[in-house]
């Protein structure tokens, strides 16, 4: 499956093109529209997320609920637009207020060299995370066709400044899902209380903050991905993915960093037998994958945003209209969104596991697929088992 975005922040919508996904694949707008939604929620969001209520449509691929195989493409409506009209107007027109003032830590004084203008807003309305709704929308028909082969893709917030819920390894799906409950994607209620305290004080002295959030697949059967080329690495896809969320910068597979402290004694997921569980094993320091390919167990990953670059209390820059030292412009901006990072973790997770699971199973039909998973299944059958049968 590829991918293509466009849209300006503040333009008229930001739209997602999805090609090549396989047709009878159930696909509806409510499908859509709840991880649009679950993006848009979460403690420390700014203003914007106030006037935008996102919800997507269909303008090709899908035909009374099912995708017919051609390019779906989905349409998100910016409704701050209206705000915008004459600033974001594609015509000549008077002369809008430029924007001159870059901020550290976004894509302002970067894209203002490399595209040549004197007007940081050329920039940053493409720099800026609105992007990711259509992500989350094409995430999102990623993870129904993943559903129909028995993967799903969830996250949890694990820490947001200095407060940090450090429990890993031993959760379950069931446990993920709870995170949709809370403000801040967290499973520990105090610690979610504590990233809210942060975050409060954090707006309150004109600052921001990044964090860590935990993305985890579960069901992927062994073998998507491959060892054979370096751009077939599922590991690799995967870092890349997450990556390539604004504010993302870093990732792990498993457990990742920590990895390089251990010893190999301690750091393998040694293998066992046994007729319930066929092939498997007692720890998953490896994520679940091995050699780019996943290795049947859960897929676990994680994710370091850093603090927003707009700040309450700007940094110093420099004015380019007569470089003079500045105050970095302001504009309204989340203090903290690392709980809609998350959602976007899972959407382009999601994209990135389907993609690979489309280059093993192919199919122009869904009913092709999973003819090709069942027989992959039944070929593996004597050595592994789905987790959920076992
Ligand atoms: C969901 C989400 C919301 C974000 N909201 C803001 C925001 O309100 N203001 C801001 O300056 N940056 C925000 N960011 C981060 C910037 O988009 C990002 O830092 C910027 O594009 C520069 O890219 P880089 O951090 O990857 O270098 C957000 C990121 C995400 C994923």
């Amino acid at each position: 499956m590829r991918i293509l975005t466009s849209g300006e922040s503040h333009g008229p919508a930001v739209v997602a093109i999805v090609d090549s996904v396989p047709s009878g694949m159930p696909l509806t707008a409510a499908d859509v529209d709840r991880d649009l939604a679950r993006r848009q929620a979460g403690y420390g969001r700014g203003g914007r997320m106030k006037i935008e209520k996102d919800s997507a449509r269909f303008l090709s691929g899908v035909r009374n609920g099912l995708t017919i195989g051609s390019p779906v493409t989905l349409y998100i409506e910016n409704r701050d637009h209206a705000n915008w009209e004459s600033a974001m107007s594609p015509e000549p027109g008077p002369a809008v207020e430029m924007q001159t003032k870059p901020r550290p830590g976004h894509g302002d004084l970067a894209g203002m060299l490399k595209y040549s203008t004197g007007d940081a807003r050329n920039i940053l309305e493409r720099a800026s995370a609105r992007e990711t709704a259509a992500r989350v929308a094409a995430g999102a028909v990623a993870r129904c066709l993943l559903k129909e082969i028995g993967v799903a893709v969830r996250s949890r917030v694990m820490s947001v400044g200095s407060a940090s819920d450090e429990r890993r390894g031993d959760l379950t799906e069931a446990d993920f899902v709870r995170a949709d409950a809370d403000a801040m994607r967290c499973l520990d209620a105090e610690v979610s209380a504590a990233m809210m305290r942060e975050i409060d004080e954090a707006a309150e002295q004109g600052d921001t903050l990044g964090g860590i959030f935990e993305v985890a697949v579960f069901g992927a059967p062994p073998g998507l991905g491959s060892h054979a080329q370096a751009d077939r690495r599922l590991d690799a896809a995967l870092c890349a993915a997450l990556t390539s969320i604004p504010g993302v910068k870093g990732a792990e597979v498993g457990d990742g960093f920590s990895l390089g402290r251990a010893r190999g004694s301690r750091a393998h997921d040694e293998i066992f037998y046994d007729e319930r569980l066929l092939l498997h094993r007692k720890t998953n320091h490896a994520g679940g994958i091995e050699a780019g390919m996943s290795n049947g167990e859960t897929v676990i990953l994680r994710a370091a945003m850093k603090p927003i670059p707009t700040l309450g209390k700007p940094l110093a820059t420099v004015d380019v209209a007569d470089m003079s030292a500045a105050k970095a412009f302001k504009e309204r901006a989340d203090v903290c969104a690392v709980p809609a990072a998350s959602v976007v973790g899972e959407a382009v997770v999601a994209f990135a596991v389907a993609s690979a699971a489309q280059e093993k199973f192919g199919g122009d039909s869904l009913r092709e697929m999973r003819r090709n998973v069942d027989g992959y299944l039944d070929q593996i059958s004597s050595w592994w088992r789905p987790r959920g049968d076992a």
